[in-house]
């Protein structure tokens, strides 16, 4: 299609009679469908289900000996830990293996520095002026859940295709009141994007105003490719230690979507300091975690071959949705100049930005035809996109036929939405 914003008025108001006829013909369909949270679909966690019949009677100790049945050990099973060091990048001492939710390790890690601090504060963080995160958008709206409902300031930085832009954040990691920032370095959520060697280099290496500056490095979806490629990022441990920042990552990682998204297991990495503060505060809060669903993992998914088995069976399920979603904007979109859309090669989401202004209008036109999309703004710190500009799609849960149908009406709106506000403008 010809760039829809150099049509003449005349030219526009004909092809919104034909995208508006095409709109009520979708709505005539009546269809109910759900793009807006990223789970697994009900396929994905089906091929988990031997989990279900594991540890098995009889099967409950841990190899040195620990009766996983009974309370302690703390810093969770030492085998679990040591399946995921690899993914997670750090040695089995150095990782703590827990619950189903690296979300709430990252909420406990907040709430903590803020009425303790972390090693190397001097005080609390919430006795210190303003503490702010830098927020990279689009981003996660949970992450940025965490820090409204503690009061915590969000300032943004663009990302660039590679991560965040890291001449914007070192300017402001330079204040004082910079206390964190959030990084999914691996298919992030939502551009997919996967930080380059030199964006991780730069995060460990440049210089915080504040001592106690972390990263919260939130490695999602470490192992959840879309390709036949599996993409590495460079280790952000070792880099802050070179760098002599040995204290400033904060690694979470979970198996949420790798194998139950309610009953999985998740991880915390960081420096021994670190993982020494974590413990102290953790063990006010357990007597251990929940060590017979580290035991089922492992004999699971055995070993680093077997989780990579399992996330090609992922795969063969996830790609033909993605597949349906960038051929539908392929066909309808390409060359319109009225959006432009990520081809993530992993992770959960496919981001789209729509002409400015328009997308809280794309989501409406899509809920009257029935098509739930995640609201406009959702990536955005306090749900503000302050040009209503990015979409977040989900495709992983829907049956494909739906996402097919789906990914057609979301073009159409953003089509119609589009032409809509060029005729008015
Ligand atoms: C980037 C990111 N981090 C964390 C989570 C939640 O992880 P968990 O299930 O381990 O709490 C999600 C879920 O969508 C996510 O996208």
């Amino acid at each position: 299609m010809n760039k829809i914003t150099e049509l003449k008025q005349e030219e526009l108001r004909t092809l919104r009679n034909q995208v508006r006829a095409e709109y009520e013909d979708f709505r005539a369909r009546g269809l109910a469908l759900d793009m807006t949270r990223g789970k697994p679909s009900p396929e994905q966690l089906d091929l988990a289900n031997d989990l279900l019949a594991l540890p098995g009677r009889g099967d409950y100790f841990a190899e040195a000996g620990d009766d996983n049945r009974n309370y302690g050990l703390l810093q969770g099973l030492p085998e679990a830990r040591g399946l995921f060091s690899k993914t997670i990048g750090a040695p089995v001492d150095r990782i703590a293996a827990t619950d189903n939710s690296s979300l709430a390790l990252m909420h406990d890690c907040i709430v903590w520095a803020l009425l303790k601090g972390v090693p190397g504060s001097t005080a609390p963080w919430s006795q210190t002026p303003t503490p702010t995160f830098i927020c990279p958008v689009p981003g996660y709206d949970r992450h940025f859940a965490i820090c409204e409902e503690f009061g915590i300031r969000m300032v943004t930085v663009p990302m660039t295709g590679h991560g965040p832009d890291m001449d914007a954040v070192e300017s402001l990691v330079a204040d004082p009141t910079v206390k964190g920032m959030w990084c999914m370095p691996k298919y992030s959520n939502p551009t997919g994007e996967i930080y380059s060697d030199e964006t991780v280099q730069r995060l460990a290496s440049m210089r915080a105003g504040a001592p106690d500056f972390r990263l919260f490095w939130d490695n999602a979806y470490a192992v959840h490719h879309l390709t036949e490629r599996r993409h590495e990022i460079a280790n952000i441990l070792d880099l802050c230690e070179s760098a002599n920042h040995p204290d400033r990552p904060f690694v979470f990682a979970s198996t949420s979507k790798v194998t139950l998204a309610g009953a999985g297991v998740s991880f915390f990495a960081s420096s021994a300091a670190n993982l020494r503060w974590y413990l102290a505060r953790a063990g006010k809060r357990t007597i251990g975690p929940d060590k017979l669903n580290q035991l089922r993992h492992v004999r699971f998914l055995k070993n680093q071959e077997g989780l990579h088995r399992h996330m090609d069976a992922h795969r063969a399920l996830l790609r033909p949705k993605f597949e349906a979603v960038i051929t539908a904007l392929d066909s309808r979109l390409a060359g319109t100049g009225v959006a432009r859309w990520t081809r993530p090669e992993g992770g959960y989401f496919v981001s789209v930005d729509v002409l400015e202004g328009t997308a809280k209008t794309v989501v409406d036109l899509a809920r009257k035809f029935g098509l739930a999309l995640t609201p406009a703004g959702a990536t955005w710190p306090y749900g503000r996109d302050p040009q209503d500009r990015t979409l977040r799609l989900a495709p992983t849960f829907p049956p494909l036929q739906d996402v097919r149908d789906a990914s057609e009406g979301i073009a159409i709106c953003i089509l119609l939405a589009a032409i809509e506000k060029l005729c008015a403008s």
